[in-house]
């Protein structure tokens, strides 16, 4: 019959893999129509069946999903066809409808296709597959909801000191402050532009003598002033305020800048590094001073402990927004 058309054969091989390097390119494939998610799914799997799922990266995606002469869009149409005709496998046209999805065959286009296959298939087949493509649909749709919601613009403005400080009973000098490094694990796991504050006047290193700086300002209620301003908040949805526990609540510097914002609509999230006191009075402080904002769970780390709070931070900050 293909002779009768006037196409020669036998075909020209299609294949752009090789035995060498079908398992990285069929990644790529799975890459490509599943998202990153599949990056290790070749590797994955307990240990007397994980060859399957290497032989799907390798074999199935490798060599197949590699292939020139259809795109990617009509290989998972077709793959979704012959899924539905077949019936009982149930997860993985679920998968394949996702993948069809991506790749730019939407869920009108696959109902369209489920038509055209019903006098084939017949109707169980063709309802079974109408609720894969609904599932599919549906979880796609929490992801781009998920997504939007990662559009959000997140602040993390800051007050740390370096140099000596009360670390579990003694004195220690910090080349990097507490604060600092929770900011720091904030932006690494929500992103976001990090502010510091700084004020022009330079507390003292020594401990003792700073705590004493400290507490003549908290009483007169100082403002002190900062090197530099943030201005304006409004191209933020999210703000982090973070500080050090000084007497119970934020050094008097944040507030120096805290006051200066229009907090109207922002979503405030405090974060205090401490050495016992835990949040003390800085949320309260926080509703007082941001009017306007709506205020997430607050977290508490003790200072001693920051190093190694980064997946205690990054879960609470991923969980505020
Ligand atoms: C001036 C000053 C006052 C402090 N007051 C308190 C306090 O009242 N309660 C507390 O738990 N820790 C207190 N601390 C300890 C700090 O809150 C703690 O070491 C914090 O992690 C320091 O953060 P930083 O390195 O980012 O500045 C105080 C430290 C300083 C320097």
């Amino acid at each position: 019959m293909l002779e009768a058309q006037g196409i020669q054969l036998p075909l020209e091989g299609r294949a752009t893999s090789t035995t060498e390097n079908r398992r990285e390119l069929g990644t790529q494939a799975q890459v490509d129509v599943f998202g990153e998610g599949m990056r290790d799914f070749w590797k994955s799997g307990p240990e007397e069946s994980k060859h399957i799922n290497y032989w799907l990266a390798d074999n199935c995606f490798g060599d197949y999903y590699t292939r020139t002469g259809l795109s990617y869009a009509q290989r998972e149409m077709i793959t979704f066809c012959f899924l539905a005709a077949q019936g009982g496998c149930k997860p993985q046209l679920t998968s394949h409808a996702a993948g069809n999805m991506k790749v730019g065959n939407d869920k009108a286009f696959l109902i369209r296709v489920i038509s055209q296959c019903l006098p084939y298939i017949g109707y169980p087949r063709s309802l079974n597959a109408l609720a894969c493509v609904n599932r599919a649909a549906d979880t796609q749709k929490q992801s781009t909801d998920k997504e939007e919601i990662k559009m959000e613009k997140n602040l993390i403005i800051y007050y740390s000191r370096k140099g000596q400080n009360y670390v579990n009973g003694s004195i220690r000098d910090l080349s990097k402050g507490n604060t600092e490094i929770c900011a720091e694990f904030i932006q690494k796991a929500v992103g976001g532009d990090l502010f510091e504050i700084k004020t022009v006047k330079a507390y003292s290193t020594d401990y003792m003598t700073c705590t004493e700086e400290a507490k003549v300002e908290l009483r007169a209620r100082e403002r002190p002033e900062l090197k530099r301003y943030l201005d304006s908040i409004a191209d933020y949805d999210n703000v982090f305020v973070c500080g050090p526990c000084w007497w119970g609540t934020y050094p008097c510097a944040v507030f120096t800048q805290l006051e200066k914002l229009d907090w109207t609509g922002k979503k405030v999230m405090a974060l205090m590094t401490h050495e016992g006191s835990g949040l003390g009075s800085c949320e309260r402080d926080l509703k007082r001073i941001c009017v306007g904002a709506v205020f997430g769970k607050g977290l508490a780390i003790h200072g001693a402990d920051a190093a190694h709070s980064e997946r205690e931070v990054a879960s609470w900050a991923k969980a505020q927004i």
